[in-house]
């Protein structure tokens, strides 16, 4: 039996309504920018499975890594123990993170980074004596699935269902390079009525609401109204860190840097999960005390586990490498081109880019999760390049160590993918 036929059996897919789409394509290999399914065909990942496999998959220098941890020391309990993988990482990542940061803390996942941050910045006033309980962030953002997560990300089909038993979230819109006095006015009206603890943010680039790139300068003001008025800044990394818009993380375009950050996806290279919620040493001094109750009494089981924890450090050795450096001005610069290139299609709306990361938004009225969504994705299949438009919006975020050839097939089966438009 296939395995497409056996997957039917037991198991339940993430994001996915069973009923009209049962089938589920059973990928035997992945390495490098491949993907190879059970029946022979192989498909060039342009979205890096999720802005995962940012080194491309299985990649031999992190396997080799990983797998060398994996016969001295696995799993050990990290509220009594430390080890060397975890501190060689934090040393690491404070290098690479902005200056502000000091304190790594570790999750199992994006939304569990998130949740760890909601926690965090709530129990941070809590420990001064001080009851804040509402957060702002920006509409349309995407934070995760845990509650905290699903409450501070926009209203979707992700959270709708559970919008009645979510925490107090005030939205407002992104910068776009003309509506920042509004924002901040807007920030003002709220910050008089409700005791805020918190304003979450994905720096630069919405996500999940279509690779949205907002404004830079909007953001920094925005920023620095949230500290003037002491409240902490989150900056949910999570998809733009390590690389993706042409920097380290996001944060690195934006002057003002916020009290704490979540990570996670490219953190481990696409081989094991985990998540870091990182914070400034100021915030981590607030839950100092005499008592446990002000320590953060939160943890996973699996925080810090070893093997994810190699695949980290081996991760930023090669993100800080010549190679891979090089690797992403090429495709940022090839992104650039591509996109001058279609930018008059009749069939294409608007296109932008940063770092390895472009999106374009199709000129069509059709449903934004409809039938020519799930048309595109066939389309793109059908000709072996993996991509998964979000909506109406084509987006690509390939590995650093894609080709030229290789990036060039993707930008021509987009090209061609416009003719069913
Ligand atoms: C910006 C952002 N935050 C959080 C998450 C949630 O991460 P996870 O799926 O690992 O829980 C995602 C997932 O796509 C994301 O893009």
């Amino acid at each position: 039996m296939s395995l497409k036929s056996r997957d039917k059996k037991h198991l339940w897919h993430p994001l996915k309504q069973h009923q009209t789409h049962p089938d589920s394509l059973a990928i035997v290999k992945a390495k490098g920018c491949h993907l190879f399914d059970e029946d022979g065909n192989s498909y060039i990942d342009a979205i890096s499975s999720w802005y995962t496999c940012m080194y491309g998959h299985s990649n031999d220098f992190i396997t080799k890594r990983v797998s060398e941890q994996m016969q001295s020391l696995d799993q050990i309990m990290f509220s009594d123990f430390t080890h060397e993988p975890a501190i060689e990482l934090s040393e690491k990542l404070i290098e690479i993170l902005p200056d502000n940061q000091n304190r790594i803390f570790f999750n199992d996942n994006g939304s569990t980074a998130v949740e760890a941050a909601i926690k965090m910045a709530l129990q941070y006033y809590f420990n001064k004596g001080e009851k804040r309980s509402s957060f702002i962030a920006f509409e349309n953002g995407f934070h995760g699935d845990t509650f905290g997560a699903m409450s501070v990300s926009g209203l979707s089909v992700y959270n709708g269902p559970f919008e009645d038993f979510l925490m107090t979230i005030h939205r407002i819109p992104v910068p776009d390079g003309t509506n920042t006095e509004a924002i901040l006015n807007e920030i003002q009206t709220i910050i008089d009525s409700d005791l805020i603890a918190g304003f979450i943010y994905e720096p630069l680039v919405q996500g999940a609401a279509g690779m949205k790139i907002h404004d830079s300068k909007g953001l920094n003001e925005i920023l620095n109204c949230f500290k003037s008025n002491d409240i902490l800044t989150i900056a949910d990394e999570v998809m733009t860190g390590f690389g993706k818009t042409g920097r380290y993380f996001a944060s690195d375009h934006i002057r003002t840097k916020p009290d704490i950050i979540c990570l996670s996806k490219a953190l481990t290279a696409g081989q094991v999960p985990m998540a870091i919620t990182s914070c400034t040493e100021t915030i981590y001094k607030a839950f100092l005390g005499e008592s446990i109750a002000t320590g953060f009494m939160h943890c996973h089981t699996y925080s810090a586990n070893s093997i994810a924890c190699a695949a980290a450090i081996a991760g930023i050795e090669l993100l800080q490498s010549d190679t891979i450096q090089k690797n992403i001005t090429r495709i940022s610069n090839a992104h650039k081109a591509f996109e001058s290139r279609i930018q008059n299609h009749p069939k294409v709306k608007s296109t932008r880019s940063i770092g390895v990361i472009l999106a374009i938004d199709l000129n069509t009225t059709a449903q934004r999760y409809g039938d020519l969504r799930d048309k595109l994705l066939a389309f793109f299949m059908k000709n072996g390049v993996f991509l998964r438009p979000l909506g109406n919006t084509i987006y690509i975020q390939p590995p650093f160590i894609i080709s030229e050839d290789e990036l060039d097939s993707v930008y021509k089966i987009i090209e061609d993918s416009l003719e069913i438009v």
